[in-house]
Order: structure tokens, then sequence, then C-alpha cells
């Protein structure tokens, strides 16, 4: 075992749970390999030379500096991990959450079972796609899909056409409220993790407060501004049968399904849980419009 690395490991860990980190030693870790670029297993098992004999130290001890002054992990590595995928993250666009892995994997099963029952290959829409974490999972975990996404935000929309650079999915920038009108009633699964913090709302890690971008959070006096736009749009883009998997906060378990179910075109409206056991998304299947 290095003990200079093992001290390096503890001073960090100690400074930045003083600043608030929530898992200091984690990112501590994290921090070290990014500076070094090397594992964890292999800096344990460095030589014992002195801290100032490691080349990356002063790097690693400026990153440091920044996560102690709340900037996000995945703003310093430049890297967020989201289910099989690691993708490209920093200024400009929402880091994708480990809670949104559930909702991502309810719109992977959704998409199976509509290629399953039908033989042919699905068509999934991701709205306000951020990074393309959703509409990447749905492509490389169903690679007969046939994966769209939009976003509004050109900063957010460069970092997924980075992401998205050699994969299937289709991008576009543009709202969601009239994206992809040429599919209309075809579209098997239409997914989406939209903005959902209420105006005005106190948020209390300074990571996102000062670090996410303000379009990937407000969403209206009720955090429900930007879900009644996704209602709207899936109930245009579904066909009769297709799938709605929407994420929201977790003290909005009620009052998301009530959108679907005020809306009275939505069937089988169900509420999930998080890994967590927190309220996180509702699904629901796209009703039969009444005969004419
Ligand atoms: C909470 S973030 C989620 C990003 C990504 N789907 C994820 O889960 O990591 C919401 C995203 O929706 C985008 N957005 C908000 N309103 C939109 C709209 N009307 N049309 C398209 N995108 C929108 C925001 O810019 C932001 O990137």
């Amino acid at each position: 075992m290095s003990p200079v690395v093992l001290d390096l490991v503890r001073l960090s860990t100690s400074r930045l749970a003083a600043a608030g980190v929530p898992s200091p030693e984690h990112d501590a870790w994290a921090l070290l390999e990014h500076a070094s670029g090397l594992r964890r297993a292999q800096l344990v098992a460095q030589p014992d030379e002195r801290a100032g004999e490691l080349a990356w130290v002063d790097e690693f001890e400026a990153y440091v500096d920044r996560r102690a002054a709340r900037e996000p992990l995945q703003h310093i590595t430049g890297l967020a991990y989201f289910r099989h995928l690691t993708l490209a993250v920093g200024p400009g666009v929402f880091v994708p959450r480990p809670e949104t892995e559930v909702v991502a994997g309810a719109a992977i099963e959704a998409a199976s079972a509509a290629l399953a029952g039908s033989g042919r290959a699905p068509v999934v829409v991701d709205l306000g796609t951020g990074s393309a974490a959703i509409a990447l999972a749905v492509a490389g975990e169903v690679p007969a899909a046939t994966v769209l996404a939009v976003e509004a935000d050109p900063a957010a929309h460069a970092w997924a056409l980075r992401n998205c650079a050699g994969s299937s999915v289709q991008l576009r920038l543009g709202d969601m409220a009239d994206a992809f009108a040429e599919l209309d009633g075809t579209v098997d699964v239409v997914v989406s993790n939209p903005p959902y913090i209420p105006v005005g709302a106190h948020i209390r890690d300074a990571e996102v407060a000062a670090h996410d971008p303000a379009a990937a959070l407000w969403s209206g006096v009720d955090g429900l501004d930007a879900f009644r736009v996704v209602e709207s749009a899936a109930a245009r883009l579904l066909r009769a049968g297709g799938v709605l998997v929407v994420e929201h906060a977790d003290v909005q378990g009620r009052s998301a399904p009530d959108v679907l179910l005020d809306a009275g075109r939505w069937r089988d409206v169900e509420d999930h849980r998080d890994l967590a056991g927190r309220d996180r998304y509702v699904t629901a299947v796209r009703a039969d419009p009444p005969a004419a």
C-alpha cells in the first residue's frame, strides 16, 4: 500500500467533507484517478515516493479545490456514467442522474415489448434529451429501435451532438411541443425527463443550483409546466397503445399522474418508485381515440 496515496486520499476526503460534499471519499478517489490516469488498484500499489515526486499531485490538488468549491465532479472529470454509457458532460448540460437510469429502463422495457409484440422496429422518442443519456441507453440496449431525440437548448444540444456521434440516434434542435410532427400517431414509446422544479423553490445542492442549466430545472409554479407540454406532445406522437414514460420529482407522485388522468386520453396510468423507494416516474398507455 502506498502511504503517500492513502495520505492524499485521507486529507482530501476530510477537506471535501468539510466543504459539504456528499460523498467525499468516493470523489477523492475519482479525482485521484482522473489526475493520475491510474486506476485505484494501481494507485494503492504505487511505490513509496514523496507526494512532491508524483507528477500529478498539483493537478490533483487543483481538482480538489474545484470540488471543494462544489463544482460537480462530472464537470471536473468531463464524464458521467449512465447505465452502460460514458457520456461527455460539462457546463451547459444537465448531468444525468442515477435515478433516471430506472426511467430509461422502463422505456427500454416498453420498446422491447413493442418489438416482441409486432416484430417490427419500434420507434422511440426522447423529449428534452440533454446529454442524450436516455436516447443513447435505449439505442444501445434495443439496437433494433429507431430512436429520435429533441433538445431546445443549443448548449445542451451541442453536448448531445458530441455524445451521439457514431450512434444511430437521430437528434434535433427544437421545441418538444411540435417536434417530429411527421411521426404523429406512429410512435411506440415516448420518454422524457423534463424540468420539474417549481419556480422559486430552494435548491439544496450547490452543484445543482450553480451548475445545472436553468432550462433543465425550472418548470412553472407547480413544477409541472414542462410535464404538461410532454403530455400533449406524447398524445400527438404516440399510436393508440403506445407507451409514455415520464420522470417527475419525488413529491409529484400524485400530481404528475393527475395531469394524465385529467387529460382523459390515457389508460393504465401508473406511478413508480426509484431504487431509493421514492416516487419517481409515471407510465401510461395512449388510449384509442373515440370512434368518429
Ligand atoms: C432535466 S433535463 C434532462 C436531460 C436528460 N433527458 C437527462 O435525463 O439527463 C431536461 C432537459 O429538457 C430540455 N428542455 C426543456 N424544455 C424543453 C422543450 N420545450 N423542448 C425541448 N427540450 C426542452 C432542457 O434544456 C434540458 O436539457
